[in-house]
């Protein structure tokens, strides 16, 4: 197969093109732009529903209900609807260990499993809009304790095993959940990574919590608590844990589950989803993204506790009836050709990363990747950061080789759904996200609101509703019209700064908003900078985001000690790890400056830009509100 590349633009293969969902977006963006509630329903029928919707949409701006009237189980159509078919005996999940212990489930093995644990949840007292922390490695029971919250009604909330005590305590406490589930441990580059002590440090200050549920996965020792924590093992052990469990008819608006992330205040926002929506979205943006067909295996090496995961690894394979892969450890363990061995040795049609993982495997050259057979591969896909074109072109070439083009998906937590992207008949431009999916609009546009030209910087805006959209701050919706709906009335606020070139490309440039990206992960210079005011020498802080070719940022924080301490190498780390411990090792600074005073606003804001301009060598532009 071969694949021409035409001045900028690299094309889909004929023979790859003949056989795709879409063919055409062009044609089926305008259906969709000119009818967007018929375009919405038709795909929404593709899938089940207990009772049909009355109205497509309700839209009472900000806030979009959708489906409305429709009832429906986002778990149901993920599992319940391919058991009853010959899919019942299909792979659902290919899991692999680090320590290279395969898993299968078939949709019925994984139904069951399901089943059996909504059971437990519901004898523990879980009712329909209760929440459930899951605090989980990437192991099959992350999967399964979403999907069973979710076949009961119950609203999940995952947490990043990454993160640690404050960050877990802080997302726990704003959903009062009544139950955790964790593990005794995850393999990650050899190492055992502990989870239950985090746990236990955090629970102890969650009045909420009533269980702590274990997985045992290492076998490492762990406290248990009497009466306050239980082995999953045991639990599932129980008569209790019947394989028969019916799903729980949801009114399509009501939530599915919270997700955290990181925004301009020191508080994450719980971003709230829903069952009928997000299953629409993520049902179709899997499907016409990545063409996924029945035949396929798709590998999205995201963990779950992000949203690509739950979109991408969880929902929207399953919603196709696809096989969904998951991996628990390191791309690198035990040597730098794990991820490409996991391609040939499952037969991995659809591979979806982040760029930040590309640029370092790149690094140890061709020859690990070459040493495999990669031939199932059928399309790629980047998301979380801008891929630059370097990168892009060696996951081109040498991953896919030539042969699979690279879906550059611009998405967000709160978006729930793929954005903008191309599907994989668009003609591609090496780090560009290409164009909004059919049934989106969105604009690049200047403090005022008004289209930029062809070219100019501006907002990333999203104009009109989309199925997947957050529905709300958990119990914040002053923050939410505040956050997304204020900046520029009338249109989603993404955050985001970005380019539209003379072909309508999106070109992504990066946050424009106190968060940080630092390897794909999302972090909130607030959340940083809390963390080290709590440790006794920091009277201030301030953190900024330095370019790093490797992981897209790095974290930088400037510091002001309190009277009294020196600043020393030995402290700088001592800090270093302290936000590691408070908030997670992806948290961790890579570089402390200790400083004097810090620029702020008259009304002491601290203002960040200035001293990421001055970090860069750049101009550091309008300081008509620095206080002297
Ligand atoms: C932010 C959202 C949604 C998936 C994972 C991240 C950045 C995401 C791209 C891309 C350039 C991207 C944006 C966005 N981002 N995908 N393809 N090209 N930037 O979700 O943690 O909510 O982060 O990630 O800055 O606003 P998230």
């Amino acid at each position: 197969m071969s694949t021409n590349h035409n001045g900028e633009f690299f094309y889909p293969s004929e023979e790859l093109k003949s056989k795709l969902h879409v063919k055409n977006y062009d044609e089926i963006y305008q259906y969709a732009a000119e009818h967007p509630e018929s375009f919405w329903s038709v795909i929404a029928s593709e899938l089940s529903w207990f009772k049909p919707w009355d109205k497509v949409l309700e839209w009472e701006y900000p806030f979009a209900r959708w489906f409305v009237g429709g009832k429906t189980n986002i778990a149901y159509n993920a599992l319940d609807r391919h058991v009853n078919t010959w899919r019942r005996n299909k792979l659902a999940l290919i899991w692999e260990g680090e320590n290279a212990e395969v898993r299968t489930y078939t949709y019925l093995q994984l139904q069951r499993e399901v089943n059996r644990f909504a059971n437990v949840l519901k004898a523990m007292g879980v009712q329909k809009g209760d929440r459930v922390s899951i605090y989980l490695p990437r192991i099959p029971e992350q999967m399964i304790a979403m999907l069973a919250a979710a076949k009961i009604g119950a609203i999940h909330t995952l947490v990043y095993a990454g993160f640690s005590v404050e960050a877990l305590r802080d997302r726990i406490n704003d959903a009062e959940s009544k139950i955790v589930v964790t593990a005794d441990g995850g393999f990650y580059n050899g190492k055992v990574v502990p989870l239950k002590n985090i746990v236990d440090e955090a629970v102890s200050k969650c009045p909420s919590i009533i269980s702590v549920i274990v997985v045992k996965r290492t076998g490492a020792d762990v406290d248990m608590t009497p009466g306050r924590d239980l082995w999953y093992h045991e639990l599932m052990a129980l008569p209790i844990a019947s394989p028969k469990c019916d799903a729980e008819e949801m009114d399509a608006t009501d939530p599915l589950f919270i997700l955290y992330t990181s925004g301009t205040t020191g508080k994450p926002k719980g971003v709230v989803h829903s069952h009928g929506g997000y299953m629409v979205g993520t049902y179709i943006t899997t499907k016409w993204v990545f063409d996924m067909k029945e035949e396929d295996t798709h590998w999205c090496t995201a963990d779950s506790g992000w949203v690509t995961g739950h979109s991408y690894v969880v929902y929207g394979p399953l919603l196709n009836g696809a096989t969904t892969v998951m991996y628990e450890g390191a791309p690198t363990y035990p040597l730098p050709d794990r991820w490409w061995s996991i391609v040939e040795r499952h037969n991995v049609t659809i591979f979806y990363t982040a760029p930040t993982a590309i640029r370092s495997l790149m690094r140890y050259g061709s020859s690990w990747v070459n040493r495999r057979d990669l031939s199932t591969l059928r399309i790629l896909g980047s998301v979380g950061e801008p891929i630059n074109p370097e990168a892009w072109l060696w996951f081109y070439k040498i991953i896919g080789q030539e042969r699979c083009p690279i879906m550059d998906t611009w998405w967000q937590t709160e978006t729930g759904m793929h954005i903008i992207t191309p599907l994989p008949c668009t003609p591609l431009k090496p780090g560009s996200a290409s164009k909004p999916f059919p049934g989106i609009v969105v604009d690049v546009v200047d403090e005022e609101g008004e289209s930029v030209k062809p070219g100019e910087e501006g907002f990333l805006v999203i104009k009109t509703p989309w199925p997947a959209m957050l529905q709300t701050v958990y119990k914040d919706p002053e923050r939410y019209k505040q956050q997304y709906w204020s900046r520029f009335p009338g249109v989603y606020f993404a955050g985001d700064s970005a380019k539209k070139d003379e072909d309508g490309y999106i070109w992504i440039i990066g946050r424009v908003d106190d968060v940080i990206k630092v390897a794909g992960y999302r972090l909130g210079t607030a959340e940083i900078e809390s963390a080290l005011v709590s440790h006794p020498a920091v009277a201030e802080a301030a953190a900024i985001g330095k370019p790093d070719p490797l992981k897209g940022n790095i974290i930088k924080v400037f510091v002001i000690l309190k009277f009294g301490y020196e600043p020393s190498e030995k402290l700088a780390q001592e800090l270093k790890n302290h936000v590691g411990h408070e908030l997670g090792p992806i948290a961790k600074p890579a570089e402390i400056q200790f400083v004097e005073s810090l620029p702020k606003t008259r009304s002491g804001k601290i203002m960040r830009r200035v001293l990421r301009a001055q970090e860069l060598g750049q101009p550091v532009g309008d300081l008509s509100t620095l206080e002297e």
